[in-house]
């Protein structure tokens, strides 16, 4: 996958990997968002409505294999699963369609994103860091929060912790345009749903679990019996705000399931090909294309830079 051609693109994505260095500190070999990581493996088998949103390749195949990874937020390795901000926990899919050509899917468990643009997402994080022991108030975020609403919402949004990474919902947040085999196109938002259904720790309940509850979890469920998901899709109506992943679209959308990502294992050498994998936000497949949201082209940019820079790590 490429750098995109506009410079600006590529400078702002630069200015946010070392604004999240300067939060994190550097990792040499991690990512600087989304740090701490399992990588799994599975299938995905896709439902007969699917074809009614796509005629992606993944969608016609008896089914595909795929890999996945769960994450924590923040860009700290050895991030603890029982601290709060390590939510909104992400996962992120590979479908492999054939030998080096994918198309993935990156999402995280708040429905929502706080920004528009992605240079409003640098003074966000601008603000968070310089309110870090300030003595000013209101603090830079509190100013920044005061001034952009859907900011605000989004922080303000309940963010608790699963139980585990299969019993969560994870949203793909900014809008894709499927594309069928008539041609007819239709903006849409990747729901992923736990079939074991979710279920949330309370705050205390969370903070006394094991710095490794999760991950120490999610091994042994997968090692005794496949963790599914379903793919869903929830499809815009013509009044939608589809490029800005800020707004909500209303609960009464049509959801249509594209089919289930079934985990069946932990994938080998799992360092090594955590390093190795970048996933793309942008689709880059027949039947399944950018919407004009600001956020993609850039986080396509920051995730390669970032990629590029983990793989040269010794
Ligand atoms: C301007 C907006 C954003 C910026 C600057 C940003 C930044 C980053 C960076 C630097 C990484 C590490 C990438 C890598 O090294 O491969 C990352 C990973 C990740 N981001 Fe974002 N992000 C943004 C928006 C989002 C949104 C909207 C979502 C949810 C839909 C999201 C979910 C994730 C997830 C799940 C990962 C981990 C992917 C993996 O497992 O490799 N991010 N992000």
């Amino acid at each position: 996958m490429p750098l995109p051609d506009n410079e600006k693109v590529v400078a702002l994505a630069d200015a946010l990997l070392k604004q999240f260095d300067g939060i994190f500190g550097v990792h040499p070999g991690f990512r600087p968002a989304h740090a701490k990581g399992l990588l799994l493996s599975g299938t995905f088998t896709p439902a007969a409505d699917a074809t009614f949103l796509t005629r992606a390749p993944h969608v016609k195949r008896e089914s595909t294999p795929i890999s996945l990874r769960f994450s924590n937020s923040s860009g700290i390795p050895t991030m603890p699963d029982n601290n709060p901000q390590a939510n909104p926990r992400g996962m992120a899919v590979r479908f492999h369609l054939a030998e080096r050509v994918h198309t993935d899917i990156v999402s995280h468990a708040t429905d929502g994103f706080p920004t528009r643009t992605g240079e409003e997402f640098l003074e966000f994080l601008q603000a968070a860091a310089a309110s870090e022991g300030s003595k000013e108030s209101p603090t830079p975020i509190q100013k920044f929060v005061a001034s952009h609403p859907k900011a605000l919402a989004f922080v303000q949004k309940p963010k608790p912790s699963p139980s585990s990474f299969a019993r969560e919902t994870y949203f793909g947040v900014t809008a894709m345009e499927f594309i069928n085999a008539g041609g007819e196109r239709k903006f849409g938002r990747y729901r992923i749903m736990p079939e074991a259904g979710n279920d949330h720790l309370s705050d205390d309940a969370a903070s006394g679990k094991d710095p490794e509850f999760l991950f120490d979890e999610i091994k042994s469920r997968v090692a005794v019996g496949p963790v599914s998901f379903r793919l869903l899709v929830q499809v815009a109506e013509s009044s939608d705000v589809v490029d800005d992943a800020t707004e909500h679209w209303p609960e009464d959308r049509r959801l249509v399931e594209l089919g289930r990502l079934v985990l069946d294992g932990i994938s080998e050498d799992n360092p090594a090909q955590q390093q190795h994998i970048i996933f793309d936000p942008i689709p880059r497949v027949d039947g399944i294309e950018a919407s004009p949201d600001p956020l993609l082209e850039l986080r396509a940019a920051v995730y390669l830079l970032s990629g590029r820079r983990r793989r040269a790590a010794e």
